[in-house]
């Protein structure tokens, strides 16, 4: 493709997708494990990742193996005709999972998981008036109307207040007491990140997950962990709860799930999901043979290339390197985070740092204004983390 090609690719996107997306002016034409190349052959180390999904890397060639024959074989058929690769995909859910957990809907995407699990809670209380739930402050658990309503940052809810439920109450993140306060006869559910991200990248507290476990046990609440950005390897562990020795009621996963297409997975026991009547929740593209395969490439590869640890090393060297970085430079407020998923928090907003990393051939992400996020394929190597590491204190300057 010509030059004009290039630009007119990047004149349609701007004219015919919404202004809710601002453009970059560069085309991504290829990916190669942590790498992404533009139309004129730049090379960037992808801290992006799609937002936390390209955890096995772009193009791995296991998965693309895998897709290659699935797609020949078949693509769809709905949820109540069994198929090989539905069925794998749930047994290794459930084998990788708490044993608890048995059973699990699959969906699209990450605001469908959560959905589920909201839908699931107000099925197992139906003697309850008015159900609530519980959520944290700088929570963001998607942007469909029922899990926007447990999204903190106002900035996401407030034009469409109308429409959120008012039964979600919001407790300060790490602090046990803020959560016990809000408890009442009506409360049914908490849900947590593990991590937040969206809200900055703030790992919990050591002990405060399992003291939200005690209160769930003692109160008859339902735990639900949205792992969307926290699963499949990205804190250093499959899953975050895993640092924290502890089991969810329910467990909501999507992004990395299936190495790139659409996936979400409510998972949960038995006994919760016979709280649902038959057709009261259902799905149309959701657990299609062909994004199962993806989901089933993708675990496998996570597994056999131990790609979690991975994930722990070159993340404690970056985190390390990061809060060395920021006791020499005043700019930076503070560095957080677990495995890959790490925040740079600055004192000023940080768009133009991000742009001039670009520049430099690395891809980075923001959280909020001030914060510069990190969610780079675990797949990320010494020599790719020590580039990484060098842009991050270009930049910071
Ligand atoms: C923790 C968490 N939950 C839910 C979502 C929503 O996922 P999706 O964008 O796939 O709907 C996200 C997306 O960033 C997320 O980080």
């Amino acid at each position: 493709m010509s030059e004009k090609d290039y630009s007119k690719i990047i004149e349609l996107e701007k004219i015919h997708h919404t202004k809710l997306f601002p453009k970059r002016d560069y085309v991504i034409v290829k990916g190669k494990g942590a790498l992404l190349y533009d139309e004129k052959g730049n090379e960037y180390i992808d801290c992006v990742a799609g937002h936390g999904v390209m955890n096995i890397g772009h193009s791995h060639p296991k998965y693309i193996e895998a897709m290659k024959k699935q797609i020949q074989k078949l693509v769809m058929v709905p949820p109540g005709y069994p198929v090989e690769e539905r069925a794998r995909l749930l047994e290794k859910l459930a084998q990788i999972t708490p044993k608890s957990l048995t059973q699990t809907f699959l969906s699209n995407s990450g605001t469908e998981a959560v959905e589920a699990a909201i839908k699931l809670v107000l099925a197992a209380n139906r003697d309850k008036k008015n159900p609530e739930i519980i959520a944290f402050k700088r929570d963001f658990h998607g942007r469909t109307l029922g899990s926007l309503a447990t999204t903190f940052n106002m900035k996401y809810r407030k034009p469409f207040m109308s429409w959120l439920s008012s039964n979600v109450k919001y407790a300060s993140f790490g602090n046990i007491d803020s959560v016990k306060e809000l408890v009442n006869e009506n409360t049914a559910a908490i849900i947590t990140e593990l991590v937040q991200g969206e809200g900055g990248v703030h790992p919990s507290p050591e002990d405060f997950p399992k003291a939200l476990r005690e209160l769930c046990d003692e109160k008859d609440l339902i735990l639900i962990d949205d792992e969307v950005q926290t699963g499949f390897g990205r804190t250093g562990k499959m899953f975050a709860y895993e640092h924290y020795n502890v089991t969810p009621d329910v467990l909501c996963v999507a992004k990395a799930i299936a190495g790139g297409l659409p996936m979400g997975a409510t998972i949960a026991p038995e006994e919760l999901y016979n709280k649902f009547n038959v057709g009261e929740h259902n799905t149309t593209f959701g657990g299609n043979p062909l994004v199962c395969a993806a989901a089933n490439a993708t675990i496998n590869i996570l597994m056999k290339e131990k790609l979690a640890e991975n994930a722990a090393s070159q993340g404690e060297k970056m985190i390390t390197d990061f809060k060395r970085l920021a006791e020499e430079n005043e700019n930076i407020r503070g560095v957080r985070g677990k495995g890959l998923m790490i925040g740079v928090d600055f004192k000023k907003p940080v768009k133009e740092r991000i742009i001039n990393a670009a520049s430099k051939g690395v891809f980075f992400l923001n959280a909020g204004l001030t914060v510069i996020r990190l969610l780079p394929p675990l797949v990320i190597s010494n020599d790719q983390t020590e580039k990484v590491i060098k842009v991050m204190r270009e930049i910071s300057q």
